[in-house]
């Protein structure tokens, strides 16, 4: 089994961590907020245009995207897991929105209907392929020649103070783990040279890397610390690494975690930590 860069066993995203992303989606949603609307910014989508959004989870940015290419354009949601992709197949058919749909399916390998498509687009969702550089090569194969890319990717996490601090309390009572920084997981796209080679040699070009910082509200928007640390307890990777741990552990890990959270609180907003992302922009060459 894999390990990703903060230590623990490689998500399972086509199954449970899937349903616990789903399970949590109004917290992991509303955390990671301002990346999502930093993005959708960068991007600058346009009426008319046809856009796949890699690994959409729960569909909110799929929404929005399809939004903002109406009249005329479509929004395909593409994830791995089925969970999710019911999920927000409801969230869709809620509103009144035709130009959104979902299709399950792994973004690395499979062809979707409708290819080649003007823009591809992903918030956090391109950095679990198991082979980074085939699953790029696949991404630029659903690409017109010329098409546009827009990706956010985690920063390194020590550029991360919220992910510092949960993986700080961790490493107290589980030790440091060792880990691949390449390897699939949230922080597997961290290092910018390394995405400029992935995009290089699945023939992309014009690719430009835009550091973009904020504050995060940790386990969402007006959590108090002791939501907060149960929530990171239950669905980050800290709950795999809490899985075979003594329930005395756990609940010493849930008070420090709450402790460390603590002074970062904003009461009605929640645990205000600070976040680093990388906004990747290329073109099919
Ligand atoms: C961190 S979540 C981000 C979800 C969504 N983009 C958002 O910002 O709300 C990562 C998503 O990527 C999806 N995913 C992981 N590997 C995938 C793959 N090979 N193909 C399609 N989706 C994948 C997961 O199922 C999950 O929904």
């Amino acid at each position: 089994m894999s390990t990703s860069e903060d230590g623990m066993h490689a998500e399972d995203w086509a199954g449970d961590t899937g349903r616990i992303w789903l399970a949590n989606l109004q917290r992991f949603e509303t955390m990671i907020q301002p990346i999502g609307a930093a993005l959708l910014q960068h991007a600058a989508f346009k009426p008319g245009e046809h856009v796949v959004d890699i690994g959409c989870g729960g569909g909110g940015t799929t929404i929005a995207i399809g939004r903002a290419v109406s009249p005329g354009g479509s929004a395909t949601g593409v994830d791995i897991s089925a969970d999710l992709i019911w999920s927000a197949g409801t969230r869709a058919t809620q509103g009144t929105q035709s130009d959104v749909r979902f299709v399950c399916a792994d973004a690395a390998s499979a062809t979707i209907t409708g290819a080649p498509f003007d823009r591809l687009f992903s918030r956090f969702g391109s950095m679990f392929f198991p082979d980074a550089p085939a699953g790029f090569r696949n991404l630029r194969r659903m690409l017109k020649d010329g098409g546009r890319i827009d990706l956010a990717v985690w920063a390194p996490p020590f550029e991360n103070a919220w992910i510092m601090t949960i993986m700080g309390v961790v490493a107290k009572h589980l030790g440091q783990p060792q880990t691949d920084p390449r390897a699939p997981g949230p922080f597997a796209l961290a290092d910018t040279a390394y995405v400029r080679e992935l995009l290089e040699q699945a023939q992309f070009g014009s690719i430009e890397i835009t550091p973009f910082e904020t504050l995060m509200p940790v386990g969402g928007a007006g959590a108090t610390p002791e939501e907060a640390a149960e929530f990171v307890s239950k669905s980050l990777s800290v709950a795999r690494a809490l899985e075979a741990a003594p329930e005395a552990l756990r609940q010493a890990v849930i008070a420090d975690l709450a402790a460390a959270l603590e002074p970062h609180h904003v009461p009605g907003k929640g645990n205000l930590l600070g976040g680093k992302a990388w906004l990747v922009t290329a073109r099919a060459v």
